[in-house]
């Protein structure tokens, strides 16, 4: 298998980059993105409903996919990676489910909070600083398990998947939209590719959507489909850079933040065009995968 699909860094320090990441950029992601730190979902042959409703669109597209529509209002979800507690929020309000939203940066904690009560739904939501491959939850607790966009940030995809299994009640459903790579026969350069693009966006590695698929086999879990969105998501990465261009088109803004918040802010402006350029090359892919945990719900 290709190196550009073994994790770059060591567990300790990749923790330690994402919650950088994702503390000190809090505010950029979003003024560029809103609260939806994920890929927006455009249809074919439909008019462009613009950035915000095609992230919300992906989510309900994602529920449809696990046959979770209608979940039960009662449903208590495992949010893994949950960001600024958009899908959190968006679930526990629509749908009325309890949400439990997991992360590892501190700062996403009191911004998922102060979001979730603009919503209304405190009461239905918490918000936890917590490693997905180790939770301290007990087995089977959780209906579903949704991890959006997240699964590409973990460095033991066997393990992240055997503890989303493990929290799982028999019956449950396991949800995951991820960034995979094509294949694993990517040439030098696709390689070379998707590294500059895990340094910069702070991801471990991605794999190609049919390894998920035995993973998910080896653990036992059943009823599983998966489905490959990147034609559906790609726009993403064209709207991304319209975003960016003001900011990288104006030097002394660029060094402002630089100065405030680092070298990173270099990096993450660079990895936009680079995520357009690899779905452009069909290096990157978009991938979605739901499974069941065996036995009878209770
Ligand atoms: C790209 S963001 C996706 C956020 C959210 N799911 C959304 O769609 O808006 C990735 C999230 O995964 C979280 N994350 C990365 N590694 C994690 C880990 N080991 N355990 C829990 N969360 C993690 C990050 O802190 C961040 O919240």
């Amino acid at each position: 298998m290709t190196s550009a699909l073994t994790p770059k860094w060591s567990t300790p320090d990749l923790h330690a980059a994402i919650k950088d990441h994702y503390d000190g950029l809090i505010e950029l992601y979003e003024d560029l993105w809103g609260e939806h730190i994920h890929h927006g979902y455009w249809a074919e042959g439909e008019p462009d409903p613009g950035r915000h409703a095609a992230q919300v669109r992906l989510i309900e597209e994602l529920l449809a996919f696990g046959g979770l529509s209608e979940i039960a209002g009662g449903a208590r979800v495992l949010d893994v990676g949950c960001g600024v507690g958009a899908s959190s929020v968006h679930l526990a309000g629509k749908l009325g489910c309890t949400v439990d939203g997991i992360t590892i940066s501190s700062e996403q904690i009191v911004r998922a909070g102060e979001k979730a009560a603009e919503a209304g739904v405190t009461d239905r939501t918490t918000f936890r600083l917590m490693d997905a491959m180790a939770t301290d939850y007990e087995d089977g607790t959780f209906d579903v398990v949704w991890a959006l966009e997240s699964c590409e940030l973990m460095p033991d995809k066997r393990k992240f998947l055997a503890e989303c299994a493990r929290v799982l009640k028999p019956g449950g459903t396991l949800l995951v939209a991820t960034w995979c790579a094509r294949d694993d026969k990517l040439a030098k350069d696709e390689a070379r590719l998707l590294d500059r693009i895990y340094r910069d966006f702070v991801v471990s590695h991605v794999l190609p959507l049919d390894h998920y698929r035995t993973l998910v086999e080896e653990l036992g879990l059943t009823g599983i489909r998966t489905a490959d969105w990147s034609e559906q998501v790609a726009d993403t990465w064209k709207i991304s850079s319209e975003a960016v261009k003001p900011v990288v088109r104006n030097p002394s803004m660029v060094w402002k933040l630089i100065r405030a918040k680092g070298m990173d802010i270099f990096r993450f402006l660079n990895s936009v065009p680079l995520m357009k350029q690899a779905y452009e090359r069909n290096v990157m892919r978009y991938g979605v995968f739901t499974a069941t945990r065996a036995g009878d719900p209770s």
